[in-house]
């Protein structure tokens, strides 16, 4: 989280990191992957996003090297670098999947939280699922990115272990 914030202002993207990292610790176990890992990469795989201002020539493979600098993993960095759809399809792992699919709905899930007035408690699979079908709801959330997780685990499964990601991450900064 330190070094997210050395390389990001924005409240709302650290968020997002937060989010996605939350998400991506829940649903490791049940890809039988390690938690800590995945919310690591979840959590660092925007840190670029303000240095290149957005450039998705370039986002991902600046990241991967600010992470490699600061000592991180290959692994760590290899993620965040493919992360980055834009540049890299075909993931396979379990690692790229989920954070494929990590990324797109923690705004999702985020929104619907909001929509009823900060309740996550209220955010169902049934709600996530019915405002995945509206596309115009939360619309730069990528509908097809959710369903990488698809090859690996029950998409309702998935879908119910990132709220409950969220949820934990909501409950702790709501303290
Ligand atoms: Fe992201």
């Amino acid at each position: 989280m330190s070094l997210l914030r050395q390389h990001v202002t924005s409240e709302s993207l650290i968020e997002h990191c937060v989010a996605t990292g939350a998400i991506m610790r829940a649903v490791a176990p049940h890809l039988n992957e390690d938690p800590d890992l995945f919310e690591i990469i979840g959590i660092l795989h925007d840190i670029d996003y303000e240095i290149v201002s957005g450039d998705m020539e370039r986002h991902g493979i600046v990241g991967a090297e600010m992470l490699r600098e600061a000592g991180k993993s290959k692994e760590i960095a290899d993620a965040v670098m493919k992360h980055n759809h834009h540049l890299f399809s075909g993931h396979s792992t379990p690692v790229d999947l989920c954070l494929q699919s990590a990324d797109s709905i923690s705004g999702l899930i985020i929104a619907c939280a909001l929509v009823k007035g900060g309740a996550i408690e209220e955010v169902t699979v049934k709600t996530v699922k019915k405002k995945m079908k509206d596309k115009g709801f939360a619309a730069g959330c990528d509908r097809d990115r959710i369903r990488s997780i698809e090859p690996l685990m029950d998409l309702d499964l998935f879908i119910q272990s990132a709220i409950e990601g969220v949820t934990r991450i909501w409950v702790r900064s709501n303290d």
